[in-house]
């Protein structure tokens, strides 16, 4: 059987077909699509080609090279966007524990303290980082809120984007969520657990692609860029990491995804202090 027909469906995707998606998602997001994700991108693209009442890929594929909306659009639906509350849990208590106290300390002495989730999908990363950041005490902690502290959570698809601006998830996402955070932090409403005005408010959220020009010029306290660059090719990894570095003022933090390493140019610029855990160098 040939790979253009090794797919069981209503629809074909030829071969030419899947390599013009992937080598437009590529273009457009760095994610690499092997062959091994033919099947994934068939059932994500087939609902797009029903949608738009068309007979198969191949007006759909003649579409995306002349449509950009279109093109967005199904790079948007090709993004894997899984993530949870707390994920990598080791990353937070090491925030907690060692980065934390001196935001703290910075943010009551009047200073900034700036983070960024930088591939925050649909808001579950971002809102455990405001939840550390704030702490426990509720009181302190929205004492704080109202320092200069700020989240900045950027991802490349709007529809997740659009989750996390609303912070309302199915209330069995709770249990990911340890009992002083979620006491503090979220309430409980009907089927959803809602996170509280205060860990919303220092969160912000944009639409920005990694690949692109980033409109940030400050730096940040710590930069989460957790399971994103797994879907990267090794140079567009480098090159990310290394315009990280360019952000990161020494003693800084980096926390990346567990199967994610400093690659490149930015290797020296960044001292490992914990599992996936880099702090940088002067
Ligand atoms: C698997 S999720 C990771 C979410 C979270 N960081 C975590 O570790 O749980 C990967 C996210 O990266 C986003 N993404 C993929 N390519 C991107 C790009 N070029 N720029 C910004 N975000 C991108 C996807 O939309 C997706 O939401």
């Amino acid at each position: 059987m040939t790979a253009a027909r090794a797919h069981v469906g209503e629809f074909a995707l030829s071969d030419a077909d899947f390599a013009t998606i992937a080598r437009m998602t590529h273009a457009h997001s760095g994610i690499m699509l092997t062959d091994g994700k033919r099947q994934m991108v068939y059932s994500r693209l087939a609902k797009q080609v029903r949608r738009r009442g068309m007979t198969g890929f191949g007006p759909y594929v003649e579409l995306l090279r002349n449509d950009a909306d279109a093109r967005r659009e199904a790079i948007f639906a090709l993004t894997t966007n899984h993530t949870r509350f707390f994920r990598e849990d080791h990353h937070f208590k090491h925030f907690s524990k060692v980065v934390r106290p001196g935001l703290v300390e910075q943010a009551e002495r009047g200073g900034r303290v700036r983070l960024w989730s930088s591939a925050s999908s649909s808001g579950e990363e971002p809102y455990s980082l405001a939840m550390t950041l704030l702490g426990e005490d509720q009181a302190a902690g929205a004492r704080l809120a109202q320092r200069d502290v700020a989240i900045l959570a950027t991802d490349l698809a709007p529809h997740v984007l659009a989750t996390a601006t609303a912070g309302r998830y199915p209330a069995e996402m709770a249990k990911d969520v340890p009992d002083r955070f979620r006491r503090a932090w979220t309430r409980a409403e009907r089927d959803e657990m809602v996170i509280a005005p205060e860990a919303r408010r220092i969160v912000s959220y944009r639409q920005l692609n990694l690949l692109e020009p980033w409109p940030i010029r400050r730096p940040f306290d710590a930069i989460f860029c957790r399971n994103v660059m797994i879907y990267f090719d090794e140079p567009t990894k480098e090159r990310l990491l290394a315009r990280f570095a360019e952000l990161l003022a020494p003693g800084s933090y980096l926390y990346i995804g567990h199967s994610e390493r400093v690659i490149g140019p930015a290797v020296p610029l960044f001292e490992p202090v914990g599992q996936t855990i880099y702090r940088r160098v002067a």
